[in-house]
């Protein structure tokens, strides 16, 4: 066979998760790979209701074709959140709603990016993005996260002798890492972004997935009309409706609009109205809260499972909110081995591997503590500090 690819394809890896979450399906393995939300959450009798009601009295309308920017009165919902909850000054006619903020990245990549373009990003880095961003054959350049966001001095470096297209940033719980940026850092990000040519792409899924710290501004806030903002449904409500938003300035938002239209259309118009119903009968604040207070604990029982059965020497960081922590073995360890070793043991994690672009840390590792419940994080914890401790002893 001689089937003739596209040159991108070469470049493109296949999602390393996708391939974990395989082997994670398997009941008896403990997975702390996916970055999945406790399906327990998921408020299925009221999204039912919601559907219902959608179908019995706009049915017609909810099955038909519909406008590319999205159901006008989800992206008022969504623009008056943002006006009530983050002190910004949304228009519904700045928002697009898209098939998950996934979607946004590739759109994004389509308006902005061509082959040989530099993208600045965190490093570690969402892979998703990486991976989404990919096929537009760009240049990536990773700048390393400290304990409070992004190393400034270097990004300051990075947009003056790069000159990147798109500076890419999940500042708050950040996947993979876990980390937030501090109030001074998201000042000083968009200070620096707003004396370039560069678009800064705020990736805000966990926003509201809170635990404890001081509530922090979007960068969007301090930004001028550069700023592009996503914003998703995944997290707070449910994944498989594949909802999520773009947030940017008309220009902006109109280019999206075109891209969208060859691509899909328009996202789906009944998931649309199931999730504005959904939003208009119920307390989402409530919901959060509840989804904030259990991952929380389930944080929390991780990290006393860590500092229980992983040795002194291993590195964690303890997020305020999200999904996910982000483990730094000691230097000559290294975590596709120590992956290969659990797997054997049925617990599985994400190396970091894919979690970089141009510089490669071998040590590093994530893990997810949304979807797994306290017996299993104990668990699973014990087995993977138990190799740990093996391949210590091996080194
Ligand atoms: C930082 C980040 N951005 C985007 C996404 C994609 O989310 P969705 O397409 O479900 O909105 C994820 C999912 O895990 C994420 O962690």
């Amino acid at each position: 066979m001689n089937i003739k690819y596209a040159n991108r394809m070469k470049n493109i890896k296949k999602s390393f998760i996708r391939e974990i979450l395989k082997v994670a399906q398997n009941d008896k393995v403990i997975s702390f790979a996916g970055g999945l939300p406790n399906a327990r959450l998921f408020p299925v009798k009221k999204i039912q209701a919601a559907s219902n009601k959608v179908l019995t009295n706009h049915g017609k309308n909810a099955l038909q074709y519909s406008t590319t920017q999205g159901f006008l009165p989800l992206r008022e919902y969504i623009a008056n959140r943002y006006n009530t909850v983050c002190a910004l000054n949304v228009s519904p006619d700045e928002i697009l709603i898209v098939n998950g903020s996934q979607q946004a990245l590739d759109l994004l990549g389509k308006v902005f990016l061509n082959k040989g373009d530099y993208v600045v990003l965190e490093r570690p880095g969402y892979l998703g993005a990486i991976q989404a961003f990919s096929m537009f054959e760009p240049v990536f350049k990773s700048i390393p996260l400290e304990s409070d966001g992004i190393d400034i001095d270097l990004l300051r470096k990075y947009m003056n002798s790069n000159k990147p297209k798109i500076f890419y940033t999940v500042p708050n719980f950040q996947n993979p890492s876990g980390i937030s940026y501090s109030l001074e850092k998201r000042e000083q990000t968009a200070n620096i972004i707003k004396q370039t040519d560069t678009v800064i792409i705020e990736d805000d899924p966990y926003r509201e997935l809170r635990f404890t710290g001081k509530k922090q501004p979007t960068i969007a806030s301090f930004m001028d009309n550069k700023s592009v903002l996503l914003g998703s449904f995944s997290k707070i409500i449910a994944p498989g409706l594949r909802m999520g938003w773009i947030r940017a300035n008309p220009e902006i938002i109109d280019k999206l609009i075109t891209v969208k239209q060859a691509a899909d259309l328009h996202s789906n118009n009944l998931s649309q109205r199931i999730i504005h119903q959904y939003l208009t009968d119920n307390d989402i604040d409530t919901h959060i809260k509840l989804i904030s207070k259990t991952y929380s604990y389930q944080k929390d029982v991780m990290i006393d499972a860590i500092k229980r059965y992983f040795p002194k020497e291993v590195k964690y960081t303890t997020p305020e909110g999200g999904m996910f922590l982000w483990i730094t073995l000691p230097d000559k360890m290294d975590s596709m081995t120590l992956f290969n070793k659990t797997v054997e043991k049925n617990v599985v994690f994400v190396p970091g591997l894919p979690f970089y672009t141009d510089v490669i840390e071998n040590n590093t590792f994530r893990m997810n503590f949304s979807n797994s419940d306290e017996d299993r994080i104990i668990e699973g914890i014990k087995r993977i500090g138990e190799v740990i401790e093996k391949l210590q002893t091996d080194i």
